[in-house]
């Protein structure tokens, strides 16, 4: 039987700790039990939202509506070739174990995206980078449900249509599909990306470089510059990296010699919203009980008791801000609800 909840506090189902509640609140199990659960009448014509960890999202009210939580577990190598194994993870896995897993068989590929929140449904949605990994390189292949047919539906890694911490998922297709597996190819003989921010320095502590070293060196870095949600309620970076063209740039950094960026294709540069943020003096900056975390601005914490209204306040000031400075929009990172 499906588990279902009426008027389900979603307090410990989001990473802001927000306290509203969902008109319903569904964790199916299984692929069926998700096929069974959307074909019931009552469920047809209301507000669905699907929920994976709950770590990218802000509640700024009461959800009228369904929540669908998916719990599908299951990891395991489905294929294996000279040099990879295709490793099959179900929706609801938490994400880093799943790399704890992936590290403790030595398959290579994941270890950089050590500590994210999170489920592995949730990581092709925004795909999940860190440390100069994407998941979009590892991902073959997402299984998932349409919401108003039932219907299973394979995405391979084009379909996806993975960008910048997004996906078909969370554009033309957010909220019509359930990911129940993702298939990740990965590798047997690893090979490292450890030229990213401070990861060789962190690594020279160690008297090897391994899957092992890689995954601590991650840790470690994300311990000292990330807050933990279970300690003080966050959503991650709330911003993303806003993209400007070369000639925006090019004047920015007359003005901004510091400026932090990085070059990518097309005659485009994404800069470093945390420094834009930083520069405007939000970071450690509270207005009541939303603020800017002390050690990095990108990400907006919750120190107490606040709502998702006064989070989505804090935002707005900072886009002002950094638009006020920089004539830079930032674009929000964590979906807003
Ligand atoms: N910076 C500041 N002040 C700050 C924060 C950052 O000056 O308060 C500067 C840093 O000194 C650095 C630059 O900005 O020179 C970039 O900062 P950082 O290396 O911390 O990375 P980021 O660009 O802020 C991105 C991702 C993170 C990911 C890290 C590491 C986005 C929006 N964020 O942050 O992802 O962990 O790189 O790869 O792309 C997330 O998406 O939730 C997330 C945490």
């Amino acid at each position: 039987m499906i588990e279902i909840h009426e008027n389900y506090s979603l307090k410990n189902k989001n990473s802001f700790k927000i306290d509203v509640n969902s008109d319903y609140f569904a964790i199916p199990k299984s692929a069926l039990q998700i096929q069974g659960l959307i074909a019931q009448k009552k469920f047809k014509n209301i507000p669905t939202l699907i929920l994976g960890g709950g770590c990218n999202i802000l509640f700024t009210d009461n959800f009228k509506g369904l929540i669908i939580n998916p719990q599908i577990k299951g990891l395991g190598v489905e294929d294996k070739t000279h040099e990879h194994v295709i490793v099959k993870a179900g929706a609801g896995e938490n994400w880093d174990s799943f790399v704890e897993w992936t590290v403790k068989h030595g398959y290579g590929g994941i270890e950089n995206l050590s500590l994210i929140p999170g489920t592995v449904g949730a990581s092709p949605v925004q795909d999940i980078g860190a440390y100069g990994v994407e998941v979009k390189n590892v991902i073959i292949k997402v299984n998932a449900i349409e919401l108003d047919t039932g219907k299973f539906r394979v995405f391979n890694n084009e379909e996806c249509k993975f960008i910048y911490r997004g996906s078909i998922f969370k554009n033309e297709l957010k909220g019509k599909y359930i990911i129940t597996d993702v298939y990740f190819k990965l590798r047997k003989k690893p090979t490292f990306i450890t030229n990213y921010g401070n990861i060789g320095q962190e690594l020279s502590k160690f008297d090897k470089i391994d899957l092992k070293t890689v995954r601590q060196a991650v840790i470690n870095i994300r311990e000292t510059k990330l807050p933990d949600p279970e300690n003080i309620p966050n959503a991650g970076s709330f911003f993303k990296n806003p993209v400007v063209s070369k000639q925006k740039y090019d004047e920015l950094l007359k003005q901004f010699p510091d400026l932090v960026s990085y070059p990518i294709e097309k005659n485009q540069v994404k800069l470093a919203a945390g420094w834009l943020i930083d520069y405007c003096a939000w970071k450690g900056k509270s207005i009541g009980q939303a603020g800017v975390h002390k050690k990095q601005a990108l990400v907006l914490v919750n120190n107490g008791n606040a709502n998702g209204k006064e989070i989505l306040f804090l935002a707005e000031e900072i886009r002002k801000s950094v638009a006020q400075e920089f004539v830079v929009d930032l674009d929000f990172e964590v979906n807003i609800y």
